[in-house]
């Protein structure tokens, strides 16, 4: 039996990568993107196509309204911005407010308009995109502000809506998924989208209920806070 997906970020990179996958096992797959024409120049027939901006709260409304009444059992953040990496001193203040609206708002404003739809959902599964960069007790190099700080909000908030959201059902975590080779990794990053997205959906799979509240990488592998 399929199941329905939804994936924010979808016109290239790894959500692109989510949406070749889900669709080749038969899944039922709604992507997103916020360059709706280039999403469906990249996609197959048979995939259902929103355009989603996960930055702009009037977006995300048009979106949830359309996804009104229909059932939805796994919802992926993929959408991300990232990586940039300055010195403190020029840091870029505005580049840190367009990561954390992006990065960590956009993925919990996406689960709020979308609760209805996912409470209809059988597997109530909300997998939110984050990055070793996120981890605190990873933090070895520094640097990064904007996209560590993000990531880590994004983990934060992910961890307490699994905790909000238990008695429900639900199954929230943090999926780190590789350094891939994407245009945020870059053409040298080890892993490819083809690995990381096999790892991922392995993982995503295999969740139950003692999985919700997790930080989990490609590879099955819990990742320090
Ligand atoms: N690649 C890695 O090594 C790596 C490592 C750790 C974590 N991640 C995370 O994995 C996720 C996917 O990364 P990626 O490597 O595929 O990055 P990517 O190649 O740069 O693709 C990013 C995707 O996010 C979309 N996006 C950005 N801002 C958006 C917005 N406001 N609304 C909707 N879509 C938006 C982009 O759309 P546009 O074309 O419109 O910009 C694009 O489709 C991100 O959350 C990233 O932080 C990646």
């Amino acid at each position: 039996m399929s199941n329905t997906y939804v994936i924010t970020g979808c016109n290239r990179g790894l959500g692109l990568e989510f949406v070749r996958q889900l669709v080749a096992r038969g899944e039922q797959v709604i992507g997103t993107a916020r360059k709706l024409e280039d999403l469906r120049s990249h996609t197959e027939s048979g995939v259902e196509t929103h355009a989603l901006d996960v930055s702009n709260i009037d977006s995300i409304e048009r979106f949830s309204e359309t996804m009104n009444g229909q059932a939805i059992d796994v919802l992926i953040n993929n959408a991300g911005v990232g990586v940039h990496s300055k010195p403190f001193e020029s840091l870029d203040f505005n580049e840190m407010e367009e990561f954390f609206s992006t990065n960590t708002l956009g993925a919990l404003r996406v689960f709020r308009a979308l609760l209805p739809s996912l409470r209809l959902g059988s597997l109530k599964k909300v997998v939110n995109l984050t990055s070793k960069m996120g981890s605190i007790a990873d933090n070895s190099s520094g640097a990064a502000y904007s996209y560590r700080v993000s990531k880590a909000g994004l983990n934060m908030a992910t961890r307490s809506l699994a905790i909000d959201y238990r008695a429900e059902g639900f199954i929230c975590v943090v999926v780190h998924p590789g350094w891939v080779a994407t245009d945020m990794g870059g053409a040298g990053a080890p892993v490819t989208p083809e690995e990381s997205i096999s790892g991922m959906l392995r993982v995503i799979d295999r969740l139950t209920p003692e999985n919700s509240g997790e930080h989990i990488d490609f590879t099955g592998a819990r990742v320090p806070w």
